[in-house]
């Protein structure tokens, strides 16, 4: 039966149901409500959150996502990042996820500063109207009072009482999104941030204290956030951290400022920088630079010891993926040891 405020969901066979409040998705309404469901990327591209609807209606936000093959949709199957509920419904996973730890939140905000980084990276700082509560390393939904724009974004920063969440965002040629972000929205304009989501976030109880933090694009935002995670542990001075900063071409790196206010904090920070088409640009490429692929670097300046860490990595798909197949299947990092949330 629907309620005031939206619809309840039972999840078959675990004898779970939760309340989905209208408008809302059933993979969010679940992570609202402190029930583990299996998700990545919180917008149709990764697959993660498929399930099969048994009994109710729901609205598929998006129905040509990439995260469905032609298989899953012969099946029947449907992504829970998607799907809006329309009735009470029954849905069955194939296993349960981890429950978020902080609970998501939507809730108002506004921009208060931006802050170019590169020629086509900035950073944005939005006010919250509740609270900036997630843990390093996470992303949350940045909804656009553009149409019905919605992307996710890695934090840049840390949780904090000042309801302070800071976005490091890379222009996207063409993108609806970016456009509106870097052209149209100014100081003062409003926002609504729904978080915080993802799995990529800093462990502090790193057996080793070795960790490899691999940013590019957007994704360096996440990276941040995990540097400064570490750098504020009672035992930074016992961990060893290798950033790596990845793009294109040279005018692509940024090198956080808080790699300087950390440095002092941490027992090692080694700072590395790739660059994947460096022969196409004008700029001379320092010597220093790594020309080749994320993880083409990863390997060359961890040659010998490349299981020794714990690696996070955010960035564009086939960064992750790459990087992914390089350490895991190539190199025998147990999967367990890489931590990045996918994305297109
Ligand atoms: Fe739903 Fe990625 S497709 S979480």
């Amino acid at each position: 039966m629907a309620t005031a405020t939206g619809h309840h969901i039972t999840v078959e066979g675990s004898g779970v149901r939760f309340p989905c409040a209208e408008g809302d998705t059933l993979l969010r309404s679940a992570l609202r409500a402190g029930v583990g469901l299996s998700y990545e990327c919180n917008s149709g591209s990764c697959g993660s959150c498929r399930y099969e609807l048994l009994a109710g209606e729901v609205h598929d936000r998006r129905p040509d996502a990439p995260g469905l093959s032609a298989r899953d949709r012969r099946k029947g199957r449907r992504l829970a990042c998607q799907s809006e509920p329309l009735s009470d419904c029954t849905v069955k996973v194939a296993e349960p996820g981890p429950v978020a730890t902080p609970r998501p939140i939507r809730q108002d905000a506004v921009l208060r500063a931006v802050r170019p980084l590169t020629h086509d990276m900035a950073e944005f700082v939005f006010d919250a109207e509740k609270h900036a509560a997630f843990t390093a390393g996470q992303y949350a939904m940045i909804h656009l009072p553009d149409g019905d724009v919605e992307r996710a974004y890695s934090m840049s920063n840390l949780s904090n009482c000042s309801r302070e969440w800071r976005f490091v965002v890379k222009r996207t040629p063409g993108g609806k999104a970016t456009s509106f972000l870097f052209d149209r929205l100014e100081p003062g304009d409003p926002v609504t941030l729904d978080g915080p989501y993802g799995h990529a976030y800093l462990r502090p109880d790193d057996p080793g204290r070795k960790i490899v933090c691999v940013g590019g694009g957007s994704g360096l935002g996440a990276m941040i956030s995990v540097l400064l995670g570490v750098a504020a542990l009672p035992d930074a001075g016992g961990w060893t951290v290798h950033l790596f900063c990845a793009g294109r071409e040279p005018r692509d790196i940024h090198i956080p400022e808080s790699v300087g206010l950390v440095q002092y904090r941490l027992g090692r920070l080694h700072v590395h920088t790739a660059v994947s088409a460096a022969s196409a640009g004008n700029e001379p490429v320092d010597e220093a630079v790594f020309r080749g692929f994320a993880h083409d670097a990863v390997l060359d300046r961890l040659a010998g010891e490349i299981t020794d860490y714990t690696y996070y990595a955010a960035g564009p798909l086939a960064m992750t993926d790459a990087l992914a197949r390089a350490l895991v299947i190539d190199n025998g990092l147990a999967a367990d040891r890489l931590h990045f949330d996918r994305f297109c």
